[in-house]
């Protein structure tokens, strides 16, 4: 079984993201050939700085591997180490109706908010379509709002396969329940365009700051509050403590005699032991750059091995070769 996602080095990476798809990736590094990489080519429809980028980059390969991947058991690189993805994506493009990527929630909720579009970010799902294709991937483990773009590329596959015969392999996105939307700081989805992240890295001082800045109702802390279970500090607080303790720290505010502030306190203090061993090796990791190097670049090497034979098979299939 081949198993694949990709995360954009669009902003600093936040609980949702590790929530939502790298702690399951992580887990998923034994149950089969995984694959994970950084979406660089993705993040240039919305991010234009270059300089940013490296650094995103850089970043987003440190937090992954301090979060544990393993490049002994996965295969991590770099997506533009892998040129060949911007090919099979052409070939897709081509038999991708304008009506898919009209739907969209990317590209619809970016026009409706006035931002203009690039046609990178119009035919997004179509790179992330080659992203999945081209590794013969079967899972792809990613959080609620990506559904979308894996169903997008099952409907590009079938299409594919129709028209030239069988070729590609149909994935099925994987998606953990419990962790499908994490709530940002606002009670939105938590997102690096809505500003209410708590990054998995956060410094110190400037994270307790925002967690004890998260708004709450006025409800004096003598107050029984029934509805704690909707409380998203209680929902974050259950992913960070240890089993059991956010259920226990519910029931006290159920019963009343525990205010917003202790409840804060205990979420930063759980939110905090939660990656410390994560942090340590973070620090570990920037202090040896040429480890890192060499893993995108083994990872880089490894895919491209995967990657090749497939495109030619796509190549001969269409009528390239
Ligand atoms: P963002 O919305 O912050 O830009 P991305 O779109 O880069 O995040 O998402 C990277 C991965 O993290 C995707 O698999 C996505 O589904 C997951 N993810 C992002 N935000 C959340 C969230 N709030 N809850 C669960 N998963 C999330
Ligand atoms: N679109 C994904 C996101 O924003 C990133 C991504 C790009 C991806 N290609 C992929 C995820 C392929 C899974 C599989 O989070």
């Amino acid at each position: 079984m081949r198993i694949l996602s990709g995360i954009q080095p669009s902003g600093t990476l936040h609980l949702g993201n590790y929530f939502g798809m790298m702690r399951p990736a992580v887990e998923l590094q034994d149950k089969g050939e995984a694959l994970y990489f950084i979406a660089d080519y993705h993040s240039m429809t919305s991010l234009f700085d270059a300089a940013q980028r490296r650094k995103n980059t850089w970043d987003v390969a440190l937090d992954f591997l301090a979060c544990g991947l393993d490049p002994k058991k996965s295969i991590f690189f770099r997506q533009s180490d892998v040129p060949e993805v911007t090919e099979l994506s052409w070939l897709l493009s081509t038999l991708t109706p304008m009506s898919l990527l009209e739907k969209g929630h990317s590209f619809k909720d970016k026009s409706a908010k006035g931002i203009p579009v690039n046609h990178g970010l119009f035919a997004y799902p179509v790179l992330m379509a080659a992203d999945i294709l081209l590794y013969d991937s079967n899972i792809v483990p990613v959080g609620k709002d990506q559904k979308q773009h894996v169903e997008m590329t099952r409907d590009i596959a079938i299409k594919f396969n129709e028209q030239y015969g069988p070729t590609f392999v149909i994935p099925e996105p994987q998606i953990r329940e419990e962790t499908a939307l994490v709530p940002g700081i606002d009670g939105q989805k938590m997102s690096k365009s809505y500003g209410n992240t708590i990054e998995i890295f956060g410094e110190e001082k400037a994270t307790r700051k925002k967690i004890m800045g998260i708004t709450m109702d006025s409800r004096t802390p003598a107050e029984p509050k029934p509805d704690a279970d909707k409380n998203l500090a209680v929902q974050l607080l259950k992913l960070v403590a240890p089993a059991g303790v956010g259920a226990e720290i519910e029931e006290r505010l159920r019963a009343g005699g525990f205010g917003y502030g202790d409840l804060k306190k205990a979420l930063f203090e759980h939110y905090w032991n939660h990656f410390a061993a994560a942090r340590q090796r973070r620090a570990e990791l920037a202090a040896n750059p040429d480890y890192v190097n060499g893993v995108l670049a083994e990872g880089a090497a490894k895919a491209r091995a995967i990657a090749r034979p497939i495109l030619k098979r796509a190549r001969q299939a269409s009528g390239l070769e």
